[in-house]
């Protein structure tokens, strides 16, 4: 944790839950988020945001989206744009997680430009960031992470409250998790280059087991939960882990 700022328990739900399981799920995380020193996210599929969004409006418990486009608006056929978002409740938008960077290829500047889009509606950026196994295994998550972070994070990022997301490629949906020394390390050289004022989550194979330590360490603000976030009592557990 850091010092003077709120942690975020964000649940990034990818492509799962049909619109029943979606309400049921959403109706769980509220109705165990009284009293939570930890602010609670949910991102959900895009056709849920704006349902989720009202029924969550008094919760306390936010709700994101797991992508956007980066012009305001037009001919991009199939896409979503940040001011539709923020227009139908959302207050948060995941960007360029791993998968989207693998499935759809998004490069660096199209995540900086996704989250311009999203500041300027007035959405928060999660930008994410993580190296590969085989940059891990090569000495070079840091180097990685730190050119991701320069490459991804636009001009008037901090001050608009933007989060930071490190989710190792290799931890993802893999039950595998970098030693808590690694992601002190990692999370450290991520402070350095972004200041005091961003929250910095981790990410990958999060769950109640292994959340205390790991939002214990400094630098760790948060988490960016998938698995474990489509089961409400363990992403209530990982939340309680938060303080
Ligand atoms: P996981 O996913 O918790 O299932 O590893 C995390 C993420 O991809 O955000």
């Amino acid at each position: 944790m850091t010092p003077g700022l709120r942690p975020l328990i964000a649940g990034n739900w990818k492509m799962n839950t049909l619109v029943g399981e979606a309400v049921d799920l959403a109706r769980a995380v509220a109705a165990g988020a009284a009293g939570s020193k930890a602010e609670l996210l949910v991102c959900p599929p895009f056709l849920y945001v704006a349902g989720l969004a009202g029924l969550l409006k008094e919760s306390g418990v936010a709700v994101g989206a797991q992508d956007c486009h980066a012009k305001a608006k037009g001919a991009h056929t199939g896409d979503v744009a940040a001011a539709m978002l923020k227009d139908v409740g959302a207050s948060y938008v995941i960007l360029g997680h791993s998968e989207r960077r693998a499935d759809h290829g998004e490069t660096d500047a199209q995540v900086k430009a996704k989250a311009e889009a999203a500041m300027a509606a007035g959405l928060t950026p999660i930008v994410c960031v993580g190296e590969t196994l085989a940059e891990r295994e090569a000495g070079e998550a840091e180097a990685v992470v730190a050119r991701q972070l320069t490459g991804s994070l636009p001009e008037g990022f901090v001050n608009a409250g933007g989060v930071v997301a490190y989710e190792p490629v290799w931890a993802i949906g893999t039950g595998k998790v970098p030693t808590e020394a690694d992601i002190a390390a990692l999370h450290a050289a991520m402070r350095a280059q972004v200041g005091a004022k961003t929250r910095l989550l981790y990410g990958g194979s999060m769950k109640p087991s292994n959340a205390a330590a790991i939002l214990a360490l400094p630098n760790v603000d948060g988490g960016l939960i998938g698995g474990a976030a489509l089961v409400a009592a363990d992403f209530l557990a990982i939340a309680a882990a938060a303080g």
